[in-house]
């Protein structure tokens, strides 16, 4: 059984722990031709850090936290993507948390996780954020993809952020997760998914209305399926399939604007 039936079969077991898409099931596309990363790797509280910053002017209270897939910051995809919230105006941080070990593109997610898990990830995570709370950024608006999903979904839980945004997240346990959020949290969160997603499926992002959507959250809660595109979609698109480019934009803008409309 390969690994992404074994998943399947756990996640029909326990009712939803969304499973981590196998490195195979995301697509790889050219990075976009003609984009070049802007920003640079900086240690921040011990922690590398890509940070990529406006080119105008721009308000030091407020900073994006971009928490990348499995990839992390050696997929110039990511640092791309932190690159368009940073053209977006927002002085944007994507750190290191996978501690210098991301999946290479043809690694092994069954034993890449081992060392993967809450507990190796989350000090770095949190490391930053502190970092960032202490150089006077009041306001952080989390967009956090696959992997960093999660991590989002935390962040929120732990009212840690002001505002939380995540496409295709993974590894989240559904509704439990959903539902912690309603319980405890006031910060307002927005997804993407995809409708051919296999991992957060459109069944498993339903549950997430169940619980939050119709008026239940009043932080705010707003989520947005996108047509004919699967896991993955919002980090990267090929290039030549019109759907998939509009799917990785309008999951960037949907997060943008709801990002902006929360932020005080
Ligand atoms: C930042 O670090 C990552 C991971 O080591 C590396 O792959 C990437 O090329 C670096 N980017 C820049 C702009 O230095
Ligand atoms: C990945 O590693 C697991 C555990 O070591 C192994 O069972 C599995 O066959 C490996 N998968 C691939 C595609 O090599
Ligand atoms: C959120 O809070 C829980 C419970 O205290 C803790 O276990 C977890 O590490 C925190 N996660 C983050 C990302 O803050
Ligand atoms: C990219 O999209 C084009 C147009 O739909 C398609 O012909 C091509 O096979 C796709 N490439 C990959 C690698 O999926």
């Amino acid at each position: 059984m390969n690994l992404f039936a074994f998943l399947s079969l756990l996640t029909a077991v326990r009712a939803a722990v969304v499973p981590l898409a196998a490195a195979s099931q995301h697509f790889h596309s050219p990075v976009p031709l003609d984009a070049v990363p802007q920003g640079k790797n900086i240690t921040i509280n011990g922690v590398l850090t890509y940070v990529t910053l406006p080119k105008e002017n721009f308000d030091p209270t407020i900073a994006v936290l971009l928490l990348t897939d499995v990839f992390g910051l050696p997929s110039p995809d990511n640092l791309v993507l932190a690159d368009q919230w940073a053209a977006a105006g927002f002085a944007t941080y994507a750190p290191d948390y996978l501690n210098g070990d991301a999946l290479p593109t043809d690694g092994n997610i069954t034993t890449w996780i081992v060392n993967h898990g809450e507990a190796q990830t989350t000090p770095p995570l949190l490391a930053v954020v502190s970092a960032l709370k202490a150089r006077g950024v009041k306001q952080i608006a989390t967009t956090g993809y696959c992997f960093g999903g999660l991590y989002t979904i935390r962040l929120v839980q732990n009212n840690t952020i002001a505002v939380g945004t995540t496409a295709h997240p993974s590894s989240l346990t559904v509704p439990a997760d959903f539902e912690l959020v309603k319980a405890q949290s006031h910060v307002p969160i927005e997804i993407n998914n995809g409708e051919l997603d296999t991992v957060f499926t459109p069944a498993l992002a339903a549950e997430a209305d169940d619980v939050l959507g119709d008026g239940q959250y009043p932080p705010g809660y707003f989520r947005r399926e996108f047509d004919g595109v699967g896991h993955g979609f919002a980090v990267r698109a090929n290039a030549s399939d019109p759907v998939a480019v509009a799917a990785k934009q309008g999951a960037f803008d949907t997060s943008l604007a709801f990002i902006k409309r929360h932020l005080k």
